[in-house]
């Protein structure tokens, strides 16, 4: 926190549309960032570049940019508050992200997790953009100075390789203090929801198996019945989340029933400790309806009204454009570049 005193706080995000937005972002990320509006200057942004790492189609990569932004605001972001934008649209993040390129080194990217999942066997052909992706994602948060990263659990070394980038640029530029050293906000129930299908892979957009995710786009029957199917144990539950140790579906299960409720694991097993899933999953289908399908309705609603999505969008890009204009011409300076 010390290192980041004399910045004023600010809060940025990022989510992908690449399709098949699901119940993790939702309690990993995009809840938390409707809390977070209301205690910090907030931007929350639609990272098209992070998208075409790996291949996307046109005319979906357009579909599906809107439909994060109807996410955004169906799940109660609001566009005056918080600003809500396409990374796209601001040229200052590509910008920023081939400077950080010269900062960070490719030891440090050679680590990063998400990167050999992503790029799997075949890493020569893997674009070169899925390897610098980290250096973007430094990129975005720092062209505002942000401080405050709500992020879930999969992001945690990216956002270690951020400060990293911070500090070094700070120390090489001799110009202490200039960027902070973001802090990621990753704690907390849903920072790691994991698939309905195995417990010990995480819920993602990208798993062939549609059953494994609740999208924010399913309708109560589907949300319904993909609960139905999830996997889980023939145990019935413990009274203590102790209990739970070796189970991993139904860790899982519970852990998104206590996400939901905004209860903790203990609160949720002291009420179903006793019951098997027989009993539980008809409950948490009722939760997850419940608190989804009003959003995935006033989603709905929005991804109709593609002009209004269209003008959100304008005006977050405007007022992200004139902060991070400001940064990169003092960054550009530090750098030794000449002034045009
Ligand atoms: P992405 O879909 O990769 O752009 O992720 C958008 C946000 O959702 C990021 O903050 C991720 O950390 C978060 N997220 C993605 N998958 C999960 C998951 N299974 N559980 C919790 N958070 C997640
Ligand atoms: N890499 C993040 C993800 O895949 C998305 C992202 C891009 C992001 N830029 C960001 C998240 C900046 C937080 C801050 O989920």
């Amino acid at each position: 926190m010390t290192e980041q005193a004399s910045h004023t706080p600010r809060v940025f995000s990022g989510v992908q549309p690449t399709g098949n937005l699901h119940l993790g972002n939702y309690l990993g990320a995009i809840r938390k960032f409707v809390t977070l509006q209301h205690e910090m200057a907030s931007m929350f942004c639609i990272v098209d570049l992070h998208a075409i790492t790996v291949w996307q189609d046109p005319k979906a990569l357009k579909a599906q940019t809107g439909e994060i932004a109807a996410a955004y605001l169906a799940a109660g972001i609001d566009p005056e508050r918080a600003i809500i934008f396409h990374q796209s649209a601001v040229p200052q993040h590509a910008e920023l992200a081939w400077i950080f390129q010269c900062v960070a080194r490719m030891g440090w990217l050679n680590r990063m997790t998400q990167f050999k999942d992503k790029a799997g066997k075949d890493k020569e052909r893997a674009s070169v953009g899925l390897f610098t992706y980290p250096t973007l994602m430094a990129a975005d948060i720092l062209a505002y100075k942000a401080t405050h990263v709500p992020v879930g659990e999969d992001q945690k070394q990216h956002l270690e390789l951020a400060r990293d980038i911070a500090g070094k640029f700070n120390l090489d530029f001799g110009a202490e203090d200039f960027f902070p050293l973001p802090e990621p906000l990753i704690r907390g129930a849903g920072a790691r929801v994991m698939s309905l299908r195995d417990g010990t892979a995480k819920m993602s957009k990208s798993d062939p198996s549609d059953n494994s995710r609740i999208t924010l786009t399913d309708d109560a029957d589907a949300i319904a019945k993909k609960i139905k199917k999830a996997k889980s144990d023939p145990e019935v539950l413990p009274s203590e989340e102790a209990g739970l140790e070796g189970r991993p579906e139904a860790a899982n299960l519970v852990g998104i029933y206590a996400a939901l409720s905004q209860k903790s694991m203990d609160d949720v097993l002291f009420e179903f400790g006793g019951q098997g899933f027989g009993a539980f999953k008809p409950a948490l289908a009722e939760l997850a309806v419940e608190k989804l399908a009003p959003i995935s309705a006033e989603m709905r609603r929005l991804m109709d009204d593609p002009a209004h999505i269209d003008r959100v969008l304008k005006d977050g890009a405007r007022r992200a454009g004139a902060i991070a204009e400001g940064v990169l011409a003092d960054t550009k300076k530090i750098v030794g570049f000449l002034g045009r």
